[in-house]
């Protein structure tokens, strides 16, 4: 009997400025739709306005936030150039089904001017392109309206039974290791 966990890491809520700019932002740029949207107070126990969003079946994966009450500041643009402040989160990603899903999206956020802070690039120490990092995985990094920062990727590698990683090919890459199996 292991003990009790949750399945899977779900749904991502973001905090913004300007909800309406970044519902049409998500919808444009990374194909969310739009399931509801609330006001704040709609129900008299939430402050705030709530957006729900998908990209599949689910009723969201994504909830963008906002407070009508508060003044937002501009925050860095990146994680790494908040230098004095409160623990942020760092990015969320989104996986593409296949690496040709990936490369028309990478296209799509180009054409539709996306602010890409980092890649594309091979996240992988193993294989001969990789930028010398971890996961086996393919990302390109983009700026919400806010700056929040999310990966897109493809190509995530798997933990084998006794930690060797396994590439998108089954392909075994030798050299990696897992700490806790
Ligand atoms: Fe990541």
């Amino acid at each position: 009997m292991t003990n009790p966990k949750p399945a899977r890491l779900q749904h991502f809520a973001v905090e913004v400025s300007d909800p309406d700019r970044s519902i049409e932002w998500y919808r444009r740029m990374l194909g969310f739709k739009l399931t509801e949207r609330h006001a704040a107070y709609e129900n008299p126990n939430i402050p705030v306005e709530l957006t729900f969003m998908r990209l599949g079946q689910v009723h969201h994966e994504l909830v963008i936030v906002h407070n009508p009450a508060k003044t937002y500041r501009p925050k860095p643009s990146l994680p790494e150039d908040d230098v004095d402040g409160p623990p942020m989160f760092h990015h969320f990603a989104l996986e593409c089904d296949s690496r040709d899903d990936w490369l028309a999206l990478l296209d799509h956020v180009r054409a539709e001017g996306a602010t890409i802070v980092r890649g594309p690039v091979l996240h992988s120490f193993v294989q001969p392109r990789g930028d010398g990092s971890w996961g086996e995985n393919e990302a390109v990094y983009i700026l919400d309206p806010d700056g929040h920062r999310i990966e897109l990727f493809c190509d995530l590698a798997t933990i084998d039974s006794d930690g060797t990683h396994i590439n998108a090919r089954g392909e075994r890459m030798i050299g990696t290791t897992t700490d806790e199996l």
